[in-house]
C-alpha cells in the first residue's frame, strides 16, 4: 500500500505568486471570465460582460461559433503546420488583431500599456481606442509592436484631424474608423448600476469597492483615469464622471456618411479599415471605396441588439468583395478553434475585445499574455486536427454545410 501510495502522491513547487497561483487554475476564457467577474466590482465586470437591451446579438455572436462544426480530413501527411498569416500586408504571428476597447484602466490599472505589450510579445495588432485611458504616444512608447488606432466621427473633425497626425507621427500603420456607433447603445446593465466613467465610488458602490479590496486599492494608487488621448480639451476627458451614453451623444457625429470616409483619405495616408460593417451591401460599398479592410462587427452586441451576428456574414461578404478588401470577423470570439472557422468561412483574421479584458481583470498582464499563448496554440492544434498545414489552405470545404459536403 505504501508502494501504490508513494507511487501517486506527488507535491509539486508550492506557488507563491497569487496572480501565477490564479492563471495556473484557469484553461479557458470562460475560467478568465469568472475570475475577472470576482476581483472587478460588478459594475466594472458589467461594463465589460454586458451589451445592448436584451444581449440576444452578444449571445448570437457566441452561437454562431458554437453552431459551425467542422469536417476534419485526416491521414494528410502534415510534418508541420504554421499559424502565420499577414493582416493588412504585414506578418502576424497568427490571425488575430486586438479589438480597441475603451476604458481599458478599469480592468486593471496599466490598461491599454499592458495588453499592447502583450500582442507586441504575441507578435499580433492591437487596436488602441480613441476613448483609451493611455495615449497614442504613451501606448507607442512601450511598444514597438504593430499599432493601429482606432477613431469615432467627433463631431470637432478638427480633433479627428489632429489625432490622425499624432497616429501617423507614432509609426500606428492603420486607422480604424468604427461606423456602427451613430448614436449610443442602450446597455441596460450600465443604465440599472447608473455606471459612469470613471467609476465613482460613492455610496451606492462603496460596499461593491469594498468587496473588491484589490481593484479599489489600485485604483486610488494610480493616476486618474482619464480619455488620455483628448486629456484638457474642451470635448471633455472623463475628469469629472459622465456616463458614456451622454458623452458619446453628446461628442460624436451622427450624421457620419461615406463623404467622411473620403475626407478620412485626405488626412491620412496609411491603410483604412471600417469597423462595423454589418450586410453584404455595405462591404460592396466599402470595397468601391477602396478601404483595405472592413471588420465585420456588430460592437460585440453592445450597439443594435437584433443585429446579426458576425460569422454567418462572413461567407458572403467573401463571396461579394473577397480579393478586393481584407475581412476581419469580430465578435463572439472565446477559442483559437473560432478564429479558424472564421477564416475557413472567409476571413482574413478576427478581432476579439472582451476575451482579453476577462484576462486583464483576472490576471493583469500576465494573463493577456496567457489568453494570446493559448489561443496562438489553439490554432495549431485545431489545424492539425483538421488535417490542415498552413492557413492559406483554411477554407469552406472544412466546415460542416460546405458546399464540399457529400
Ligand atoms: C468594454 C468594451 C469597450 C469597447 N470599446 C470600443 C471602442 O472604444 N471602440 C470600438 O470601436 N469598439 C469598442 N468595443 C467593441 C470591440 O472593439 C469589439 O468590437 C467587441 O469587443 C467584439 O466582441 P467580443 O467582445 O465578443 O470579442 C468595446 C468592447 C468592449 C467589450
Amino acid at each position: 500500500m505504501l508502494d501504490t501510495l508513494r507511487s501517486v502522491v506527488r507535491f509539486g513547487p508550492v506557488e507563491t505568486d497569487p496572480v501565477r497561483r490564479r492563471l495556473a487554475r484557469a484553461a479557458s476564457v470562460e475560467d478568465l471570465r469568472r475570475l475577472a467577474r470576482r476581483r472587478l466590482p460588478r459594475g466594472c465586470f458589467d461594463y465589460i460582460d454586458g451589451g445592448a437591451e436584451d444581449e440576444r446579438t452578444l449571445a448570437a455572436n457566441e452561437a454562431a461559433f458554437a453552431s459551425t462544426t467542422f469536417r476534419p480530413r485526416v491521414l494528410r501527411g502534415l510534418s508541420g503546420i504554421d499559424v502565420s498569416s499577414t493582416v493588412l500586408g504585414r506578418a502576424a504571428a497568427f490571425p488575430l488583431v486586438l479589438a480597441p476597447t475603451g476604458f481599458t484602466r478599469i480592468a486593471d490599472p496599466d490598461g491599454e500599456l499592458a495588453v499592447a505589450r502583450a500582442a507586441g510579445r504575441a507578435g499580433v495588432p492591437y487596436t488602441l481606442s480613441t476613448l483609451a485611458t493611455r495615449s497614442i504616444e504613451e501606448v507607442r512608447a512601450v511598444s514597438d509592436g504593430r499599432l493601429w488606432f482606432q477613431v469615432y466621427a467627433w463631431r470637432d473633425r478638427g480633433l479627428v484631424a489632429e489625432m490622425v497626425q499624432r497616429a501617423a507621427a507614432q509609426r500606428y500603420e492603420a486607422l480604424v474608423l468604427t461606423v456602427d456607433t451613430a448614436v449610443f447603445g442602450r446597455r441596460e446593465r450600465d443604465v440599472r448600476r447608473g455606471f459612469s466613467l470613471p467609476p465613482t465610488i460613492g455610496p451606492s458602490t462603496v460596499v461593491d469597492g469594498m468587496l473588491h479590496p484589490g481593484w479599489t486599492l489600485a485604483l486610488l494608487r494610480s493616476e486618474p483615469i482619464r480619455f488620455a488621448n483628448v486629456v484638457g480639451r474642451e470635448v471633455g476627458d472623463g475628469s469629472s464622471p459622465v456616463t458614456l451614453a451622454d458623452y458619446i451623444n453628446s461628442q460624436f457625429d451622427p450624421a457620419l456618411s461615406w463623404a467622411d470616409v473620403e475626407w478620412l483619405r485626405t488626412v491620412w495616408g496609411g491603410k483604412v479599415v471600417l469597423k462595423g460593417i454589418q450586410t453584404v451591401e455595405d462591404a460592396v460599398l466599402a470595397a468601391d471605396a477602396g478601404v483595405d479592410a472592413v471588420v465585420l462587427s456588430n460592437h460585440g452586441g453592445r450597439q443594435l441588439d437584433g443585429a446579426p451576428a458576425t460569422l454567418p456574414l462572413v461567407a458572403p461578404v467573401a463571396d461579394a468583395v473577397g480579393g478586393r478588401t481584407e475581412i476581419i470577423c469580430d465578435g463572439g470570439v472565446r477559442r483559437g478553434s473560432d478564429i479558424v472557422k472564421a477564416l475557413a468561412a472567409g476571413a482574413d483574421a478576427c478581432m476579439a475585445g472582451r476575451a482579453y479584458l476577462y484576462a486583464l481583470g483576472a490576471a493583469g498582464e500576465a494573463g493577456v499574455d496567457t489568453l494570446l499563448g493559448w489561443w496562438h496554440d489553439d490554432v495549431r492544434r485545431t489545424m492539425a486536427l483538421l488535417g490542415v498545414g498552413t492557413v492559406a489552405e483554411l477554407d469552406r470545404s472544412l466546415l460542416d454545410g460546405s458546399p464540399g459536403e457529400g
